[in-house]
């Protein structure tokens, strides 16, 4: 998830434009758009609760046609055709729905879910990338997880737009 110095996610009003940098850091490498479609196509699908899929409809889909899950308790309807709802334990839902079928599962958020499945050693890494701006208030990325996971710093990239991207494999005790 992209998240504020100070570890917001998302502001209390919604508005993202926090997400667009305007910094300058001279040593940082370009974010080009071969960068950002290479990346977007390593990813086999999408995992997202519902509060985070809501968001993303006001904002404007940014997921194409690639295979959707959405986490809800809720009966949600949608006509996309990539967009699939579920409930329920998600280990069954990561192991028997996911796993089988994708390679690259990105977990887009937010942070409940994100969460859950860290706490039920369901996830793998965590990508981050850190904005130059503290927004003071919102959702946070990790507010009281109430459990220790070690981390291994796999990569680092700074951008010329002062982001910061982190890249953390969850250790196995
Ligand atoms: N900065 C970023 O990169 C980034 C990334 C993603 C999201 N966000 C932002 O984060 C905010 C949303 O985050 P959030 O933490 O409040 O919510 P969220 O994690 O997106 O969604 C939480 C909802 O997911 C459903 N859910 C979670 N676990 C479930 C399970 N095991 N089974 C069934 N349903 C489950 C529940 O929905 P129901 O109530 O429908 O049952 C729950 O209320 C939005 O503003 C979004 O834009 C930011």
């Amino acid at each position: 998830m992209v998240s504020s110095l100070d570890g917001f996610i998302a502001k209390k009003d919604g508005n993202v434009s926090w997400m667009r940098s305007t910094d300058k850091y001279d040593k940082g490498i370009t974010l080009t758009d071969e960068y950002i479609s290479e990346f977007l196509k390593s990813i086999d699908c999408y995992v997202m609760g519902s509060k985070t899929y809501q968001h993303a409809l006001e904002l404007g889909w940014p997921y194409g046609d690639i295979p959707v899950f959405v986490l809800t308790n809720k009966n949600l309807i949608t006509d996309k055709k990539n967009v699939k709802f579920y409930s329920g334990e998600l280990e069954k839902i990561v192991n028997d729905k996911l796993k089988p079928n994708f390679k690259n599962i990105w977990m887009v958020g937010g942070s409940i879910l994100t969460k859950e499945f860290i706490r039920k050693g369901l996830a793998d890494k965590i990508v981050t990338t850190i904005m130059p701006v503290i927004l003071g208030n919102g959702t946070l990325f990790f507010d009281y997880i109430g459990q220790e996971h070690l981390l291994h710093l796999e990569d680092v990239l700074a951008f010329d737009d002062g982001m910061v991207e982190l890249c953390y494999e969850i250790k196995r005790e």
